[in-house]
């Protein structure tokens, strides 16, 4: 199920700028070559990772799921002259094709990957995050959610993505154990005081979240 009407979203992409043209190559190896290459962000939202990175500015990055390497790319170009990114993947063979094209960017010497299960390693990178994207297991999303609120200080901004699962939390009946943990995780943030959220419309939903 498409949310955003392909022609908006067409729309949209003739109305942005051009991404890096390593990141055209990411997406077209990725689309070419990976057997789930619909996981990747994609130009629309991959500008919109960029466009946001850019507005805070962030000094440290978390990506949980890092996939080929593409969101990484996008969120890498806010951070400031000092800034790190951190990426954890729990594919030997996604981090590698991910470092691959790590080595080929600017952004490289800033990205920091991690091969693993990222639910037992955040709380071993003593970082002060100041954004946070949440791109992985869809079952781990309130465990991620609350293992982050715990260690991030106020004005902490989290992203996590495919808030409408494909389309399937929209059913009257939501079927699938990663739609229900979607759903599940939505009305988890929903009534959260600790944290302020926005539920963005655009590709799959990315919710926007900052810590209070
Ligand atoms: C949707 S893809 C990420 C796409 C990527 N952020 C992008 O936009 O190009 C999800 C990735 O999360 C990884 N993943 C799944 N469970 C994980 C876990 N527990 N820890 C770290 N990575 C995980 C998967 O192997 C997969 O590569």
């Amino acid at each position: 199920m498409h949310i955003l009407d392909p022609l908006a979203e067409h729309y949209a992409l003739e109305h942005s700028s051009s991404l890096d043209s390593l990141l055209d190559q990411i997406h077209a190896y990725t689309l070419e070559t990976h057997t789930e290459s619909h996981m990747i962000s994609g130009p629309l939202q991959g500008h919109l990772l960029s466009m946001i990175s850019k507005m805070i500015q962030p000094k440290r990055i978390l990506e949980i799921g890092t996939f080929t390497g593409y969101s990484a790319l996008c969120l890498a170009e806010g951070l400031t002259p000092d800034g790190i990114l951190h990426t954890i993947e729990l594919r030997a063979e996604d981090a590698n094709t991910a470092k691959g094209f790590f080595d080929k960017s600017v952004y490289g010497k800033k990205i920091h990957l991690h091969v693993g299960d990222a639910h037992a390693m955040i709380d071993g990178l003593l970082e002060n995050w100041d954004l946070i994207f949440v791109d992985a297991d869809k079952t781990g999303y309130i465990d991620y959610y609350e293992q982050l609120m715990k260690i991030v200080k106020p004005g902490t901004w989290l992203i996590f993505d495919n808030m409408f699962f494909h389309g399937e939390v929209l059913k009257e009946v939501i079927k699938g154990k990663n739609a229900k943990a979607i759903h599940e995780f939505n009305e988890h943030v929903q009534q959260d005081n600790r944290s302020e959220n926005t539920l963005v419309t655009v590709r799959d939903g990315l919710m926007l979240i900052r810590k209070r």
